[in-house]
């Protein structure tokens, strides 16, 4: 008897740990650009550890189907099905939110809590459709939002984005990034 539980042990020892190396290994090739704490390296590689499951899907089935613009993802996301996509956006907003712990531009920031009234409405919190934007590194917020202003990411989501900063002047972007990056 005592045999027979040490084997069952073992077993469900050996099936936890291919799970959790099977899991690994899937997420492994995102992590390893994304950061496997959901802090990416550098200023353009966005965080998605924490975002929400239905913008995280979205987004990628639209970066596979290339309809939503990218510089690197519409190659990388291709030959995911739509399971896949749903499985790694799960995992993935399953995480913590990690917030960059980039130095901010105190003056620059101040102008963009100025200028950020008109986006808290829907970027209060990451939920659905809507990402989350604090605590994203600046670099990217503001490329993010050169690609809406330029329409380049016209993809359906896009179009409120594309309203909201047609008219703003790059060093206005570049302030609104820098306060939403400041936000931890
Ligand atoms: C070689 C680096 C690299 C790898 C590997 C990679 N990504 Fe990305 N990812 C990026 C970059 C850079 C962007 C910004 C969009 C662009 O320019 O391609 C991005 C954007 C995204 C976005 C959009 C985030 C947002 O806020 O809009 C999601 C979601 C995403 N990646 C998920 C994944 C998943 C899931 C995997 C694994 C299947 C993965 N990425 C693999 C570099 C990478
Ligand atoms: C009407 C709602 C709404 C308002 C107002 C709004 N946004 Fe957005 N924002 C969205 C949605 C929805 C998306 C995702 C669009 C997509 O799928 O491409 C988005 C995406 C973004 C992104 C890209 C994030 C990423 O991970 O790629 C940034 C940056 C951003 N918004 C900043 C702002 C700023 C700054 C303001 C204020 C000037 C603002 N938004 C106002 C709804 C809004």
């Amino acid at each position: 008897m005592y045999r027979y539980v040490i084997a069952v042990l073992s077993l469900l020892f050996i099936l936890s740990v291919s799970a959790w190396a099977d899991e690994i290994s899937f997420v492994s090739y995102c992590t390893s650009c994304h950061g496997t704490n959901g802090a990416g390296p550098g200023e353009t590689i966005p965080y998605i550890s924490g975002q929400s499951k239905e913008y995280l899907a979205i987004t990628m089935t639209e970066m596979r189907d290339a309809t939503r613009y990218a510089t690197l993802m519409q190659t990388l996301a291709k030959g995911y099905n739509d399971e896949e996509i749903e499985a790694l956006a799960a995992w993935f907003a399953a995480r913590q939110w990690v917030s960059n712990t980039n130095k901010t531009d105190s003056a620059l920031a101040a102008n963009g809590k100025a200028l950020s009234e008109s986006c808290s409405s829907c970027h209060e919190e990451s939920m659905r459709e809507v990402p989350r934007i604090s605590g994203q590194p600046s670099g990217y917020l503001s490329k993010a939002m050169l690609e809406y202003k330029n329409m380049l990411r016209n993809n359906d989501g896009g179009a409120a984005m594309m309203i909201g900063v047609v008219d703003m002047s790059d060093e206005d972007i570049q302030a609104l990034a820098e306060y939403y990056s400041g936000l931890k």
